[in-house]
């Protein structure tokens, strides 16, 4: 027996934003990153539509890329003064992400980020406000999940937040929003997806309806990356890319991820190796390590006419290297003497991540040691 989690309405397609026309509510708080939104004219347009349903709203901007506990804490003051009935998160993750923990607080204004990251923390929401999620990266799901990553910079430490309390009630995955993104943030963003998609589908709690958003995510994101990072105002693919986001997002949401993200947090916390970037250089290493203990990679070898996991992880580099991203570590430009000196560290907080419970073939220190190093030099492991 087991459950499937998404939010209650997703709106999809080209022009789905329009959507915000029908959301009921008497005030927003509208939380953005960078410039993107405005320069885009994507802000003004939500502004407008939320108008057009009578819902007043104010904008909390400067949210910066791994948002931290301050910009939280900042933000929750701007929602206790605005009284919002309706919370939106507008542009990348970063934004969304901070705009879920900035509702916690507005909820709960006595959390601490260091109790919520424990297991059920979050105690139920929407006695103030509902959230709205609109992401204009289409990479990481996060109007999808249950999820918020927060960094404390003085402890140099990411918080993942986890519960289903923060799963938005209203997701809208509009494609035009995206035709913005630099080609290194569609390209990285759009690996980070298609890793979603692969580890959610060999996941050890793995089930057939995660496995079918798995593995049309990753149709998608074949068909659909080395376009967008080319041809940026390719509005078909953008849509296409956008869904395969959201799809991977259901899927892992649900039954999580593995030791690519176990190993990836890693050497993004350590190294600022952004994060689709590391996955994708982990993906083919950790696709050979796990194919001793499943079967699964060889069907979705199958969808580009292929048969065993090795052709599968060739699949994967190849994609990656079309869409412009580094081929190993070393490539990245992670310094050696800096390397060695801490792969002992990574390894062990590899095997401490909890994605690592939900790996098709739980590893050793060892093991995870000896994938790091080819993942560093760009060779390939043979298990
Ligand atoms: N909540 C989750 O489910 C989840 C899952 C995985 C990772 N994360 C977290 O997500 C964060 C990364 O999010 P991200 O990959 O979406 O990147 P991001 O939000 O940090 O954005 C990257 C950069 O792109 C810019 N940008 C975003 N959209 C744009 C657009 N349409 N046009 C032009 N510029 C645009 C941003 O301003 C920023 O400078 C990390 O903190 C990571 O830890 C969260
Ligand atoms: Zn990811």
């Amino acid at each position: 027996m087991t459950k499937f989690i998404v939010p209650k309405e997703i709106f999809h397609g080209l022009g789905s934003l329009e959507n915000l026309k029908g959301l009921k509510g008497s005030k927003a708080v509208i939380v953005i990153g960078g410039n993107s939104v405005r320069k885009n004219g994507v802000l003004e347009k939500t502004q407008n539509f939320l108008a057009e349903s009578g819902i007043q709203s104010a904008v909390f901007g400067g949210v910066e890329a791994d948002p931290s506990i301050e910009t939280v804490l900042k933000g929750a003051e701007i929602f206790t003064q605005e009284q919002p009935d309706i919370i939106v998160g507008l542009g990348g993750c970063s934004a969304i992400d901070a705009a879920k923990a900035m509702w916690v607080y507005y909820e709960y204004p006595e959390s601490k980020l260091e109790e919520l990251v424990a297991p059920f923390a979050v105690k139920p929401m929407r006695n103030k406000a509902i959230f709205v999620a609109i992401p204009s990266t289409s990479g990481t799901g996060t109007e999808i999940t249950g999820l918020s990553v927060i960094t404390d910079r003085e402890k140099g430490t990411k918080y993942p937040i986890v519960s289903h309390e923060l799963t938005p009630d209203v997701a809208i995955v509009d494609g035009e929003l995206c035709a913005s993104m630099p080609a290194h943030v569609t390209a990285n963003t759009g690996l980070d997806a298609l890793s979603h998609g692969v580890e959610a589908y060999v996941s050890n709690i793995a089930d057939r309806y995660n496995d079918s958003l798995a593995k049309g995510s990753i149709d998608l994101v074949f068909k659909n990356l080395t376009t967008v990072v080319q041809e940026p105002d390719n509005l078909k693919a953008r849509q296409a890319m956008h869904d395969a986001s959201c799809m991977a997002g259901m899927a892992f949401t649900n039954v999580w991820l593995g030791i690519v993200h176990a190993m990836s947090h890693q050497i993004g916390g350590t190294f600022h190796v952004p994060h689709g970037c590391g996955n994708a250089i982990l993906m083919p290493n950790v696709i050979r390590f796990n194919s001793k203990a499943t079967e699964k990679y060889t069907e979705l070898a199958a969808l580009s006419g292929k048969s065993t996991a090795d052709e599968f992880a060739q699949e994967v580099s190849d994609l990656r290297a079309s869409a412009g991203v580094a081929g190993s570590l070393k490539e990245y430009g992670i310094d050696e003497k800096e390397w060695e000196a801490k792969l002992d560290s990574l390894t062990e907080n590899a095997l401490k991540d909890p994605c690592t419970l939900f790996n098709p073939r739980i590893p050793t220190f060892e093991e995870i040691k000896k994938i790091y190093q080819a993942c560093y030099d760009g060779t390939a492991i043979d298990f």
